[in-house]
């Protein structure tokens, strides 16, 4: 069973006393994937979305049409790449969520997977730097350390760049901190709130556990660090080989860009989203894009709340973070400006 969409009272208001023509248009591309199908299903529970746009390299039409028949407002169409399927999907759209591309088989890093998903996510990019240049881009697409720098290289190239409307979705590693800590502590996942700073991707996955609340022994903070960073990992064994992470991606996908509509199309204030954004906390080591707490506004990314105060493990677990992002980072930048 998928769980149903969160809306606040400002959503569920903006909802009752508006029509459709201050909703939004979502395009998910990839949207018949592992991820784009159950993410495509959620969204179509949102009454912020006047039309939903399904666009992947297949199977849309069957997707969206399966969709179209469940009775929330929203219209859905289904894209494919012949007759400018692309453009169509994209045209006028307000948000653009990207899960298209490989994801990993057992053994794999998400590292590994740049060599496909890099040119996929720049074919995509450029796509929306020419169709739709003002809609906020949310990247799922791995390696997202590298493919969301990827995706502002073309944005720049194409001058339509701003940084306030390009997140990749880290949401997935929030979701499980706070599953996880909440097994432990024997609390309910509402009271389990983690900050989640950094990246997406192993070592650069850093939990700030103890900005929680609660108190954790050493061997639970190494055990509970090591489950957060690596948890991708549990799902992709467990599917032995035919995936990463779906349903549980679809549902933070869902959440965040639920958050998203909330604050600009909703007007609702204080919205805020772990997310991987441009920002300077380590612009000096050559790290322009981390992940922290964001305040989402009507024009994107509000105010990037600060990192706060962490202890000594956890400025170690920075500390071998920022390395290993300028990496990610300047791999996608240079995939884009390569001579
Ligand atoms: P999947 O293989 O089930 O689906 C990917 C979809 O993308 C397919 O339907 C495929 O046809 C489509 N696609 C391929 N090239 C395309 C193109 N040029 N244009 C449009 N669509 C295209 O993979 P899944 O499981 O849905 O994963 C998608 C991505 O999300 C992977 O890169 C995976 O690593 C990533 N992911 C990210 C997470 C995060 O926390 N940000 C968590 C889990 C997965």
């Amino acid at each position: 069973m998928f769980a149903a969409p969160r809306l606040s009272a400002v959503a569920k208001r903006a909802f009752s006393t508006s029509t459709s023509s201050n909703a939004a248009k979502v395009a998910v591309l990839g949207a018949a994937g592992g991820i784009g199908q159950p993410l495509s299903l959620l969204l179509k529970q949102s009454p912020l979305i006047s039309h939903l746009s399904l666009y992947d390299i297949v199977n849309t039409p069957g997707v969206a049409a399966d969709l179209s028949h469940i009775n929330s407002n929203s219209k859905v169409t289904g894209h494919v790449p012949e007759n400018n399927g692309l453009k169509d999907a994209l045209t006028g759209c307000d948000i653009v969520v990207i899960p298209a591309g490989v994801p990993r088989k057992p053994g794999m890093t998400r590292d590994d997977l740049f060599n496909t998903n890099a040119s996929i996510v720049r074919d995509l990019a450029t796509a929306c730097a020419e169709h739709c240049p003002k809609a906020h881009i949310l990247v799922i697409a791995n390696p997202v350390n590298s493919t969301v720098p990827i995706v502002a290289e073309v944005f720049k190239k194409a001058k339509v760049y701003d940084p306030k409307r390009l997140f990749g979705v880290t949401t997935l590693d929030v979701v499980r901190a706070s599953r996880f800590v909440s097994e432990i502590k024997k609390i309910p996942t509402e009271d389990a709130k983690i900050t989640v700073i950094g990246g997406h991707s192993g070592v650069t996955i850093v939990p700030l556990l103890s900005q929680s609340g609660y108190k954790f022994t050493e061997e639970e903070v190494k055990a509970l660090t090591h489950r957060i960073q690596f948890g991708g990992d549990e799902v992709v064994k467990a599917k032995n080989g035919t995936g990463s992470a779906t349903l549980s991606m679809a549902f933070a996908g869902a959440r965040f860009t639920n958050s998203l509509l909330e604050a600009t199309v909703a007007g609702k204030k204080n919205v805020v989203e772990p997310t991987f954004v441009q920002s300077d906390f380590f612009a000096k080591e050559g790290v322009d894009f981390f992940a922290t707490n964001v305040e989402l506004g009507a024009n994107g990314v509000e105010k990037i709340h600060p990192i706060g105060q962490v202890n000594q493990y956890e400025q170690g677990l920075i500390d071998a973070a920022v390395p290993e992002l300028k990496g990610n980072i300047n791999k996608g930048k240079a995939f884009i400006n390569k001579a």
